[in-house]
């Protein structure tokens, strides 16, 4: 097994993936990135809102790693009607979970921690053996139609206090 956690997110309109690709640059983790089959619109809500409330799993492509080789994962993830995407639903299903720590990263439009997503996350990766160790979220500055996404640079140091206190960095990196 290897001691080099997994960073495995989805990103629409690429919030999720600016935090991810930060706990990357910090952790030297491996990267990767869930993508769906299917072509979604930018800007569509209604459709993709009801995916979501309903639960549903979409199909996603092949990804090239493998989860054993991992004991850590770094499972990003965001909000849509709030509940979680069909690509986040697909790979949850799938994935294998047993064994692993699992440290969710989640980001979403509104004030509020999603504390309804984070259980529920949680209640399944638990179900498939699986423990969530630590969660970060971090609200995004989304709204329809607007393609700004959270700047890199305001990250940087809510995620090294985040990996720092989860005993993930050293605290001088965070410094
Ligand atoms: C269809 C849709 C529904 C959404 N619903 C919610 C919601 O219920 N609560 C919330 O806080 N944010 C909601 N959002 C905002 C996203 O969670 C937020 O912008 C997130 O950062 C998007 O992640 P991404 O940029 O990595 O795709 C919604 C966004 C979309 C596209």
């Amino acid at each position: 097994m290897s001691i080099k956690p997994l960073i495995v997110y989805y990103s629409f309109y690429g919030n999720t993936e600016v935090v991810a690709k930060e706990i990357q640059k910090q952790t030297g983790s491996d990267l990767i990135r869930i993508e769906e089959v299917k072509s979604r619109k930018k800007g569509a809500m209604i459709g993709p809102a009801f995916a979501a409330l309903l639960g549903c799993k979409s199909a996603i492509k092949p990804m090239d790693f493998i989860m054993a080789d991992h004991d850590t994962i770094f499972l990003g993830l965001q909000v849509w009607a709030r509940h979680t995407t069909p690509a986040i639903n697909r790979f949850i299903s799938k994935a294998a979970f047993k064994g692993k720590k699992v440290y969710l990263f989640i980001t979403n439009a509104e004030q509020t921690k999603p504390e309804n997503i984070i259980a529920s996350v949680t209640r399944r990766i638990t179900k498939k053996g699986g423990t969530v160790v630590d969660v970060f979220a971090h609200r995004s500055p989304w709204l329809p139609n607007d393609d700004r996404v959270i700047p890199a640079d305001e990250i940087i140091n809510p995620v090294s206090s985040w990996l720092a206190q989860a005993g993930l960095i050293d605290d001088a990196q965070s410094a």
